[in-house]
Order: C-alpha cells, then structure tokens, then sequence
C-alpha cells in the first residue's frame, strides 16, 4: 500500500498524523455569517460574496454605535459537526473571554496582516488600541483561509459564536455565527 492512500485511511480513521497531514493540503471554505442579535450596531450591510468560483469574500460596511472599551468582553466558542447535520458538539478550541481591549491587544499584532490593505481597521501597534471607536468600518474583498488555522484541526464543519457581553453584568450585547467547513485534499506530488 502506498503512503499516500495509507494515509487516506488513517485521516478517516484518526487525526492528527503529522506525516500523514503533510501531504495535505488543508481548506477553509468560509460559508457565512449571522448577526443574530447586536445592539452595539447595524452590521446588516456586510456579506459574504463569491470572489472566484472557490474563494468566499467578506464585503461591506458596518457601523458600531458604541466604543468598544474594557466595560465589555469578548469572547469565541466553536462546535464542530462532522457531518454536516447540524448535530455539533462543543469543539475545545476558543477564545476564552476577555476584556475587549485585552482581546484586540493580544490578537490584532499578529493576525491584523490579514485585514490590512482591505478594510478600514485601525493598526493595532505595540502601545494597543483603547477603546476601539464607534464608527463606520469597511471590509473589502477578505478572504478567509486555512493558513490562518492549526494544522491539526479535524476536518468537519464549524460553527463558532463571538459573543460580546457587557463585563459587569454579562448582558449580552452582539452575538454573531460564522459557519465554515474544514477539508483536505491530497497534495500534487
Ligand atoms: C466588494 O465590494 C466592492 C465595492 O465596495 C466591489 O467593487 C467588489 O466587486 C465587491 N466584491 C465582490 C466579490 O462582490
Ligand atoms: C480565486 O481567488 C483567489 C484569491 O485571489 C486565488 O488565490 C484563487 O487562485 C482563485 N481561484 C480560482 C479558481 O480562480
Ligand atoms: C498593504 O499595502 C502596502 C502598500 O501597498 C504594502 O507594502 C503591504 O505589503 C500591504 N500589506 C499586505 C498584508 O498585503
């Protein structure tokens, strides 16, 4: 049996082989998101779009009617379906909440390359950002994809919530879905 369909079996059968996942390529196709409650703004302009037949895009605008300071929280949750039936269980991979500032200042140095030339968001440099103002903010043409993720995520499907809460009452105050789906595909060679 070759590598290759030996390692065809194994990924069905287990994860996480990293010789075997080397032959992979991994796929985030990114399918969308809903606001399903906010009244920190109006996000009812941003969508998700086909760039190419293969690349999702977000695009649009969104006005955030509040300033994002540390009297709120933040906070990701993922559950993961493997079938795509909608029957999802808790995923251990989150974003535990934090303060708002907190979240931006720990995670905007290192992913903001992704937005950056394609939205309006500011620069998060090594002094931070706080609070992060209300405003109108625009992505154009961003697309999501697996060089983004670890590479031992399972294949399956995705649905992760970001909640943001207020931090001393815990009211809920936005509360969005993203949908995606994970695969692989072998490599060429
Ligand atoms: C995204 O929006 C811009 C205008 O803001 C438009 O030029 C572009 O074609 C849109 N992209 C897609 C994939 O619809
Ligand atoms: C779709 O667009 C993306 C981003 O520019 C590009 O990487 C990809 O090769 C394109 N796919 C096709 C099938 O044209
Ligand atoms: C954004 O644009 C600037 C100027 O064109 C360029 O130097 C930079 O590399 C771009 N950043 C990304 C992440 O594409």
């Amino acid at each position: 049996m070759n590598l290759k369909i030996f390692c065809a079996l194994v990924l069905q059968l287990l994860l996480g082989v990293q010789v075997c996942l080397s032959l992979y390529k991994m796929f985030l196709e990114f399918d969308r998101y809903e606001i399903e409650y906010s009244v920190i703004g109006d996000f009812s302009k941003v969508r998700v779009r086909k760039f190419n037949r293969t690349t999702p895009v977000i695009n649009g605008s969104y006005d955030l009617a509040v300033d994002l300071d540390d009297n709120y929280e933040i906070g990701i949750t993922c559950s993961r379906s493997e079938l795509g039936n909608n029957q999802y269980n808790l995923f251990p991979m989150k974003l535990t909440t934090m303060p708002v500032c907190d979240f931006i200042n720990a995670y905007g140095p290192d992913y903001q390359w992704i937005w950056e030339n394609k939205s309006n968001f500011i620069y998060v440099g090594p002094e931070g950002v706080c609070p992060w103002p209300k405003g109108t903010y625009w992505v154009k043409d961003l697309a999501l994809d697996a060089s983004l993720l670890p590479p031992v995520i399972p294949n399956g499907y995705y649905r992760c919530y970001l909640d943001v809460n207020l931090a001393a009452t815990k009211e809920l105050v936005h509360h969005q879905a993203y949908y995606s789906r994970i695969y692989r595909e072998l490599t060429k060679n």
